[in-house]
């Protein structure tokens, strides 16, 4: 299965956060359905990686390292690819996680430096990019489509998520907003909340148990692919809203434990 290569003929996308796991599934699928990219990624080899990748399939693709905490880094980036694409009109926010940045913890066990990072990571840097985004569509007057990766952590509850699950859910209540403010400039926002995706961040975890009533864990292709659909213009009438892609994990009540089932993506680290 494939998306049509015109679907987003025309539409140049940054993705910030597109070197590795579910933001380089991104780049891909965004690129596969005919949009030039810029990904975005503080590690340069990743991002060129993922460009070769969309290039050498005869896509069109840049590769920009930027560190996305920080706002001047941030704003040169998005000059970078704006000059380099004439314009820029989808941007995807997928930068984020826990597992790298902070031991899981309870709250009593948190310091203010790890929960300030966590909050910087997930949240904060996507007040930096959608400003700079925002910045230039309202100049352009062209109108455009922001996809937030949040998280089923901002939707649901467990044990030692609270600066995680506070910042995706943030992230969540940030989309709704913005999508309220700016709809009027027909800029759209959107968000998808993954529940366990097999990428090398959870390398650790993907022979875990899944919740998921669909019995696997998710792909980073399922995360792009609902990604693709709400950045195009099949969505064009769809703003504000949190798309969960989590094989139905949140909408299982569990009064069963789950029994371990084996990783489908057999290939991810
Ligand atoms: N993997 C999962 O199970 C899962 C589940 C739900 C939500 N998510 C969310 O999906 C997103 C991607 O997760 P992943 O597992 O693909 O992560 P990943 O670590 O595999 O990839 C993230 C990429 O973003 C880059 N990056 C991170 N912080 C950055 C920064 N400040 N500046 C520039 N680049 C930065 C990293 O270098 C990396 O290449 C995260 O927001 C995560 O919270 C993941």
């Amino acid at each position: 299965m494939s998306w049509h290569p015109d679907l987003l003929a025309d539409q140049a996308a940054v993705v910030a956060g597109g070197g590795r796991g579910i933001g380089a599934a991104i780049a891909r699928a965004l690129a596969s359905a005919g949009a030039a990219v810029c990904v975005i990624d503080v590690e340069t080899d990743r991002a060129s990686e993922v460009v070769d990748t969309i290039t050498s399939a005869g896509g069109q693709a840049i590769a920009i390292q930027a560190e996305l905490r920080d706002p001047r880094q941030v704003e040169s980036a998005f000059d970078n690819a704006v000059t380099s694409f004439g314009g820029v009109n989808v941007l995807v926010n997928v930068a984020g996680g826990m597992h790298a940045y902070a031991p899981w913890r309870r709250l009593a066990d948190w310091d203010e430096d790890a929960w300030d990072e966590i909050l910087d990571r997930n949240l904060r840097y996507v007040f930096l990019t959608t400003r700079a985004m925002l910045r230039h569509l309202l100049v352009a007057g062209t109108g455009g489509s922001v996809v937030n990766i949040a998280s089923i952590s901002g939707e649901t509850s467990a044990p030692n998520h609270t600066a995680y699950g506070a910042a995706k859910a943030g992230l969540t209540n940030l989309t709704r907003t913005l999508a309220v403010e700016y709809g009027p400039d027909q800029i759209r926002f959107n968000a998808v909340a993954p529940g366990s995706v097999a990428t090398p961040a959870v390398a650790d975890r993907v022979h875990g148990n899944s919740a998921a009533p669909l019995q696997r864990w998710a792909t980073p292709e399922d995360i792009a692919n609902a990604v693709v659909f709400l950045a195009s213009p099949l969505a064009s009438y769809v703003t504000g809203q949190t798309l969960l892609v989590d094989g139905g994990a949140s909408a299982n009540f569990p009064l069963t434990t789950p029994t371990p089932i084996p990783l489908v993506n057999e290939e991810a680290p």
